[in-house]
């Protein structure tokens, strides 16, 4: 499996963007619910002393914050910045559900320090919609219903922007192996390669984003 790397080392069918992060996230709270999170489980720094001062922009937004140079980007978007559409499952770089776009490429938040992010532009699934609708691969999947739990779908949704970004035409074989390191549990991966496919078609018709 071709994991992604820590920062370092190298998304009108009728459906709502409301209805769609819904029903993703009423998914992701009751798989939530039995999955341990251990980044938010990072206590609080006790010394102030130990924070250093970082801007980071996500979604084209520029946030100031005191960070523990040992938080990761994970931990940093869901619990200092409130951006909850990223997913924490493994949190060791195995599962994808953390992915987000760092300058255009698809990265493990779980794996990524806060600190080395700074400087960069970072996109979560929030930064995918198309203002209050949804974008072309998020329409895709709903479409191509490439999400059971919907635990992993925003993972998946990011690396396949990722994906799209790099390759616009992207063969089976080619989105099964840049998809490769986001797993799905439910097994919607044949689901999951329509969905991109369509997302690539209408981005080549001009549909897309
Ligand atoms: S939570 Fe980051 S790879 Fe699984
Ligand atoms: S839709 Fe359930 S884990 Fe992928």
């Amino acid at each position: 499996m071709a994991k992604k790397k820590p920062i370092k080392d190298a998304a009108e069918s009728g459906v709502t963007r409301r209805g769609f992060l819904g029903s993703v996230g009423a998914g992701a709270a009751a798989v939530a619910a039995g999955v341990s999170t251990r980044a938010e489980a990072i206590p609080e720094i006790t010394d102030p002393e130990e924070m250093v001062q970082i801007a980071l922009t996500v979604n084209g937004r520029l946030h100031r914050l005191l960070v523990e140079p040992r938080w990761t980007l994970l931990f940093v978007l869901r619990e200092r910045l409130g951006i909850t559409g990223t997913k924490a499952g493994c949190e060791r770089g195995e599962c994808g559900s953390c992915s987000v776009l760092i300058d255009d490429l698809p990265r493990y938040a779980c794996l990524t320090l806060a600190l080395e992010a700074e400087g960069t532009e970072i996109t979560t699934i929030e930064g995918l919609l198309d203002g209050e609708e949804l974008g072309d691969v998020q329409r895709a999947f709903a479409e191509h219903d490439a999400f059971q739990c919907g635990y992993c779908t925003p993972g998946q949704i990011v690396a396949a922007e990722g994906l799209l970004r790099a390759n616009p035409a992207p063969t089976d074989h080619e989105i099964r192996h840049g998809m490769s390191g986001n797993l799905c549990r439910c097994g919607t991966y044949q689901h999951i390669v329509n969905a991109v496919t369509h997302a690539a078609d209408g981005r080549r018709k001009g549909g897309g984003s």
